[in-house]
C-alpha cells in the first residue's frame, strides 16, 4: 500500500494503540471519582498534560484537551466571540480556512459578527500587512490556518503575532493541524493566544485533540456540563485518548528532528516528475510545507483519477477529506482565483516521515500511466 493521504488522517502507530488499550484497560476510573481509582486516573491526566505542555513549551495550565480539531476551532472562535461579543463585533479571518473554521464563521455572521475573509495571493498567502489593514476598532479576534489543508501553503503567523502585540485587546488564534510536526512553529515566540491540534494527524488516535488557551484568556464553552477542563470543556476525560494523543505527540515529534528535510526533498522530487505530464499545473506554492502537494491534471476528472490510482492500490485525494465528497471545485482554490476548470481538478499528496522513495517512484509512474490511458480512451 502507498498511502499519500497523510493531511486527511494519518495511519496510528502501532505504540499509540498499545497505550489506548492499556490506559483503557488499566485507568478507566473517572478522572473525577474521589476514590483512590479515580485519583490514579487524574495523576495519569494530569501527567499528559504536562507532558504535552512540556513538547509545545507552554504551560500545563494553557492545554484543554479536546475531541479534536473541528471542536478546537469551534471552541476557539465561538468561545471567543461569544466571550468578547460586548467589546466588539469583528472577526479577522482568511479565505483558506478548513469548514471548521469557515462554517463557525458563517454562524457567527448569521449571529450579527461582521467577518473580513482575507483573499490569498496566487501562492496561497495572505500576508500579515493585509491583516493589520483590516483591524478596525471593533476587532475581537484573527483566526488563521497556518498549513493550508488544501495547498499546503503557509501563512505569516509569526509576523501577524508581532503585529497583534501592538493590539493587545484582539485575540489571535491559530489553526495548527496540519502544521504541527512538519511546520516548526513557537506558540509562545509567536504570540498565540488559542491554538487547536489534533491528534489524528500526527499518528494518533481519531477524536483527541489539545486547543492551547494562554493563560488567563476566558472562553465561553460551547457544552453546558461538569468542571472539567475548567469548564471549558466539559464532560468526562477520554482518558485513553490523551495519554495516546501524548504519546504520539512525542514519537512525531522525535520523528521530525531528522525528517524534515527528506520529507521536502520527496515531496519535490514527486513535485518535479509531475510536473511533467501534460496538462499538469501545480497549485502549490514553492515554499509550501513539506508533506502538501496540490497539482490540477486539466480536463480530467480527480475522483477518477483517485480511483484508479486505489485500485492500484495508491491513496491520495481530492480535496479536503471533509469536502471530497462534494464535486464542486474547491472553495478555497478558487479563492486565489484560479479557474473553475483548474479549481475542479486537483489532486492532493500528502505525505508523513513514514513515506519512502520507492512509493513515490511507483506513485509517480501509476499516475503517468493512468493519465496517458486515460488521454487515449478520450480521443477514441
Ligand atoms: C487545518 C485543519 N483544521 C481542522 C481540521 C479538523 O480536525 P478534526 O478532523 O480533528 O476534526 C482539519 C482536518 O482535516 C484540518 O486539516
Amino acid at each position: 500500500m502507498v498511502y499519500f493521504d497523510n493531511s486527511a488522517t494519518t495511519i496510528p502507530y502501532p505504540e499509540v494503540i498499545d497505550t489506548f488499550s492499556t490506559v483503557a484497560r488499566s485507568y478507566f476510573a473517572n478522572p473525577s471519582s474521589l476514590h483512590p481509582l479515580g485519583k490514579e486516573a487524574e495523576q495519569l491526566l494530569n501527567h499528559a498534560r504536562k507532558k504535552v505542555a512540556s513538547i509545545l513549551a507552554v504551560e500545563a495550565k494553557e492545554i484543554f484537551f479536546t475531541s479534536g480539531g473541528t471542536e478546537g476551532n469551534n471552541l476557539a472562535i465561538k468561545g471567543t466571540a461569544r466571550q468578547l461579543q460586548k467589546r466588539g463585533k469583528h472577526i479577522i479571518t482568511t479565505s483558506l480556512e478548513h469548514s471548521s473554521t469557515h462554517d463557525a464563521m458563517a454562524e457567527l455572521e448569521n449571529d450579527g459578527f461582521s467577518i473580513t475573509y482575507l483573499t490569498p495571493d496566487m501562492n496561497g498567502q495572505v500576508s500579515a500587512e493585509q491583516i493589520e489593514n483590516a483591524i478596525t476598532s471593533e476587532t475581537i479576534l484573527v483566526s488563521m490556518i497556518h498549513v493550508s489543508n488544501e495547498l499546503g501553503s503557509k501563512q505569516p503567523v509569526e509576523e501577524t503575532g508581532a503585529i497583534l502585540r501592538k493590539y493587545p485587546k484582539i485575540v489571535f488564534h491559530v489553526d495548527h493541524v496540519q502544521g504541527i510536526t512538519k511546520v516548526p512553529l513557537s506558540i509562545k515566540d509567536a504570540s498565540i493566544d488559542l491554538c487547536t491540534i489534533s491528534a489524528h494527524k500526527f499518528h494518533g488516535l481519531k477524536g483527541n485533540g489539545v486547543l492551547y488557551v494562554r493563560q488567563g484568556l476566558k472562553l465561553s464553552p460551547l457544552f453546558s456540563g461538569g468542571q472539567q477542563e475548567k469548564g471549558f470543556r466539559p464532560g468526562t476525560e477520554n482518558l485513553a485518548g490523551i495519554v495516546s494523543l501524548t504519546k504520539a505527540l512525542r514519537m512525531a515529534f522525535d520523528k521530525a528532528d531528522d525528517k524534515i528535510a527528506s520529507l521536502k526533498d520527496l515531496s519535490t522530487w514527486i513535485e518535479r516528475e509531475v510536473s511533467e505530464i501534460d496538462g499538469v499545473v501545480m497549485n502549490s506554492p514553492l515554499n509550501r510545507a513539506p508533506h502538501i502537494l496540490n497539482f490540477s491534471i486539466l480536463h480530467m476528472k480527480p475522483e477518477v483519477i483517485v480511483q484508479a490510482l486505489a485500485e492500484r492500490d495508491i491513496y491520495v485525494s481530492t480535496k479536503s477529506a471533509c469536502s471530497s465528497k462534494n464535486f464542486e471545485p474547491s472553495r478555497v482554490l478558487s479563492s486565489l482565483g484560479f479557474s473553475e476548470t483548474r479549481a475542479s481538478s486537483a489532486i492532493r499528496v500528502s505525505l508523513s516521515f513514514d513515506n519512502t522513495k520507492d512509493e513515490a517512484i511507483y506513485f509517480v509512474k501509476t499516475l503517468k500511466d493512468i493519465v496517458s490511458t486515460m488521454k487515449k480512451v478520450v480521443k477514441v
